[in-house]
This record gives structure tokens, C-alpha cells and sequence, in this order.
């Protein structure tokens, strides 16, 4: 890599308050739904249980302890030179049980207290609203985001924080990969994106697609409510892009890939053009689908628009309606399934690794909204070994970083693509999301944790660390 990148690029790290606060009952904080998700493992789903089952192990009660420990994390941080850090608020933490009349001070408190400490070490917080982890309280009365009482919820929440940080933050973003749970197939993604457990026999696609529609209409009004606050305000989405690729050059291929892609761009088409796109509406139809929506939602969509587009990049996928090839089915298109891409490899946990895909997400983004992108997630989740001599030597962690900073580059300094800054995830070690191990690590710093929960917790930088170092303070430039 030769050029630089623009001048004021927000180089980062990223994480969520679940997978590394930990404190889960300090200062009044109430339950949310990542307290109630056991660990799992490499191809073992987490369990859900209802409220906490005594002898069971929940991940994200300790996580890696950052509630005691920002501070000390912080000076790594400065020592990386990140300019910016990507963190969430925990609802609960402010909002108990989400329908409380009051927040909890303590909650308050704590964040001022982590935002003074980034800015006083000159780092930006880029902060996610909703980042799965929805007050608990919220699924046991309300049934999560398919009630439209949640959108009030939420609402006031975003109004209590905006407020009271709007001299510390500037970059917000409502939902976390809301198009996780688009096809309703995934009980996971229907908790953690909508504190969703489906009923027996119901329309789970229907379900989502009302909480889906529930959740950008919260968002748009928290983006028109924000920007009365702070007119300085830059306020996104936060979408999961995987580019999925016709599989071959088939006609009926590239049918299918745009079929699957509709799926995702639902989210951000409404986030960033403010309407319900003719592809979605023509879908409901067919299906007798009644997606609840009125004039006045409709209204808040409008004028609710995203300043910007905020998303998390890890893999690509492909789409095939060709007979002879394999792959699991999907309903998007007939005869479509989702098949292996043979022309690249994948992380132990199946994880596509495509560096090329984040340059073509960031055209086809760029093309479709023509605002500014931010990549607020991407990385590679890797099971480190520490070596004799206490060094994680990830060298691989570095090329997967370095080959997607080339293609970012590539789509600023070739396609024109403005790009605000980027943020890998889990610059700290920390609990993984889909499993709730904590050997999927994805850190430029080690934390000593197993996925039994065992570990001092003590820090110590990888290779990685040195090699980000660089790269920050040559603005991209890296050997
Ligand atoms: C994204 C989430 O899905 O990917 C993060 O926004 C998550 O919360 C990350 O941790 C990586 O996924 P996982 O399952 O490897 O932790």
C-alpha cells in the first residue's frame, strides 16, 4: 500500500457492551436478552434460556470485565493510537426494564464516565444504540419489537442518551445489523436483533418483517429527534453486508442474487431513502402478508433519513439455481440455494474470506445511496496460541486486515467510494456474538479467558497490536 488514506480517517476499533462490559448487575442495570444466552460453541448453538437457570454458564455476565477495567484498556487504546472506538450502550443499563418512567442514574454515570475517559485520550465514541441487547423485561410483557409499544421504548431511551451525551458523542447508530434476522429463519437473530421468541405455527418471516418495519421506524424518528438535539449529529444504520454472488453466469443466477440481495437492502433502502421499497411492498402482497404501518409512520420514515451508512463486513456468499451444484435451499428465488464460492477459503468457523467482497459491497452501497460509508465491523475471528515465549504471533490476523485495507483503498483512490473511517472488530478479545466463545478471538489484544469461563483476565498486545500501530500513524501506509 503506497497512498494514504484521507485526511481525519476514523481508524477505530470495535466492540458491543455485552460481549465486554461484564457488571451485568452493577448500578441498578436490569436484564437484558445477551444475560440470558448460554455460551455455545464452534458449531454448537447458544441456548436461550428463560431468565437465569442457577448452574448454567452465561458468557456475557463477566465478559472480559471491561466494566472495571476501561481505563487501563483505554491507555492501550491510545497506545494503538485509535482515533475512534465503537462501543454500544446497555439499554438496561439505562433503562432497567425499558418501560421505566425514570432512567437509572447509575447507568448515566458510567457511560459519562467512559466517554470523558475516550475523549480525554483524544478518542472518538462511535456509539451503536441497540447492539442485541434489548431489556429483557421488554420480550417477558411485550413480546420484543413485534409490539409497536417498543418503538416509544426506544424512542425515549435514544432521547434520555442523546441528550445527556450530546456534547461527548457525535456518531451514533440506531440498530445493530438489523437485517440479521431478515428471513426470520434464525432464533438467535430473531432474539438478539428483536427480543423475538416465535409462537408455534405463526409466520416467523411475517413476525420479522413487522418488528424489522417496527425498528426502522424507531430509527428514523430517534435520527429526526437527534438531529433537534445536536444538528452536528451524524447518525447511521448499521447494517450486515454479505455480498451474495451469482454462483455462475447463468441468467437465472444473477435473478437469484438479486432476489437474496433485496433481503438486505430492505433495511438500508428505508434507512437511507426513507420509504418502503416497491420490491418489499409487491412481496407482502403476494404473500397476504398485513405488515401494520400508518400515515404517521410512513411520515417518520421520510423525514427520518441516515446521515450515514454504517456496516460490518466479514464474508461473501453465492447463489445458484444450477441443478448439479450443492448447497442448502432458500426461499428467495425458486430452485435458488446457497452454494460454496470454490474460488475462496474460510475461516474455522466457515466464515468466507473475501477481501475483493468489501470493495464490491462498498461500490454497490456507495452507487445505491451515494452518502458516506463507514465500515464499523470487520476482522477475523481466529483461535489464537499463545507461544513459549507469551507472544500470540497472528500473523494471519494481520494479512486478513491488510488485504481488506487494500481493497478499501482501492475503492476510495479507483471508485471514488467516501469512506469515513473503519473500525475491525474486537480490537479486545472478547465474547463472541453467534457462539459465546471466547477462543474466537478477533483482538489485537489478548485477554486471558477460556471459553469455560477460566483466566485472569490480564491484557498483552499481539503482533497485531505493533502492526495496527503502524498503520494508524501512516494513515494506511503499511509494508
Ligand atoms: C457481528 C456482530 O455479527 O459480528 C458482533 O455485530 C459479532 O456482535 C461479530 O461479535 C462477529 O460475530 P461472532 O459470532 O464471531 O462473534
Amino acid at each position: 500500500m503506497k497512498k494514504k488514506f484521507p485526511e481525519h480517517f476514523l481508524w477505530g476499533g470495535a466492540v458491543a457492551a455485552h460481549q465486554i462490559e461484564g457488571g451485568y448487575d452493577q448500578q441498578g442495570r436490569g436484564l437484558s436478552c445477551a444475560d440470558v444466552m448460554t455460551a455455545g460453541s464452534n458449531g454448537v448453538e447458544r441456548e436461550i434460556t428463560h431468565g437465569i437457570v442457577e448452574g448454567k454458564y452465561y458468557p456475557n455476565h463477566e465478559a472480559i470485565d471491561f466494566y472495571h477495567r476501561y481505563k487501563s484498556d483505554i491507555r492501550l487504546f491510545k497506545e494503538l493510537g485509535l482515533k475512534a472506538f465503537r462501543t454500544s450502550i446497555s439499554w438496561s443499563r439505562i433503562f432497567p426494564n425499558g418501560d421505566d418512567h425514570e432512567p437509572n442514574e447509575g447507568g448515566l454515570q458510567f457511560y459519562d464516565d467512559l466517554f470523558d475517559e475516550l475523549l480525554k485520550n483524544g478518542i472518538e465514541p462511535v456509539i451503536t444504540l441497540s447492539h442485541f441487547e434489548i431489556p429483557y423485561h421488554l420480550y417477558e410483557v411485550y413480546g420484543g419489537f413485534r409490539n409497536k409499544k417498543l418503538i416509544d421504548f426506544f424512542v425515549r431511551y435514544a432521547q434520555v442518551v442523546m441528550h445527556r451525551y450530546k456534547d461527548k458523542v457525535k456518531y451514533w447508530m440506531t440498530f445493530n445489523e438489523i437485517n440479521n434476522q431478515a428471513d426470520g429463519q434464525s432464533d438467535l437473530h430473531a432474539w438478539t436483533n428483536s427480543a423475538i421468541q416465535f409462537e408455534e405455527g405463526e409466520n416467523r418471516e411475517a413476525v420479522i418483517f413487522q418488528a424489522g418495519l417496527n425498528e426502522l421506524i424507531a430509527s428514523s424518528k430517534v435520527v429526526k429527534l437527534g438531529h433537534e438535539i445536536n444538528p452536528d449529529f451524524q447518525i447511521g444504520c448499521m447494517m450486515a453486508y454479505v455480498p451474495v454472488y451469482a454462483y455462475t453466469c447463468q441468467p437465472t443466477d444473477q435473478m437469484a442474487s438479486i432476489k437474496v440481495m433485496h433481503r438486505r437492502y430492505f433495511y438500508s433502502d428505508v434507512h437511507a431513502r426513507g420509504r418502503i421499497p416497491h420490491y418489499i411492498l409487491k412481496y407482502w402482497e403476494k404473500k397476504q402478508y398485513h405488515i401494520e404501518y400508518n400515515a404517521e409512520e410512513l411520515q417518520a420514515l421520510r423525514e427520518g433519513c441516515v446521515d450515514f451508512i454504517g456496516f460490518s463486513y466479514y464474508m461473501s456468499g453465492a447463489v445458484t439455481t444450477v441443478d448439479e451444484l450443492d448447497g442448502h435451499d432458500i426461499t428467495d428465488f425458486p430452485h435458488a440455494k446457497m452454494s460454496q464460492n470454490p474460488y475462496i477459503k474460510s475461516s474455522d468457523w466457515g466464515w468466507a474470506i473475501d477481501p475483493v467482497g468489501l470493495r464490491v459491497v462498498l461500490n454497490l452501497i456507495y452507487e445505491r445511496y451515494e452518502k458516506p460509508l463507514f465500515i464499523v465491523e470487520n476482522g477475523f475471528g481466529a483461535y489464537d496460541q499463545k507461544m513459549a515465549d507469551g507472544a500470540v504471533h497472528d500473523r494471519y490476523r494481520i494479512d486478513y486486515l491488510k488485504q481488506h485495507i487494500e481493497q478499501m483503498q482501492k475503492a476510495i483512490d479507483e471508485d471514488g467510494v467516501d469512506l469515513m473511517g473503519y473500525t475491525p472488530w474486537g480490537i479486545i478479545d472478547l465474547v463472541s456474538f453467534g457462539s459465546g466463545e471466547m477462543e474466537k478471538r478477533y483482538g489485537m489484544i489478548y485477554v486471558d479467558k477460556d471459553n469455560q469461563g477460566h483466566g485472569s483476565l490480564a491484557r498483552s498486545k499481539k503482533d497485531s497490536f505493533e502492526w495496527y500501530k503502524n498503520l494508524i500513524a501512516e494513515n494506511g501506509w503499511t509494508k
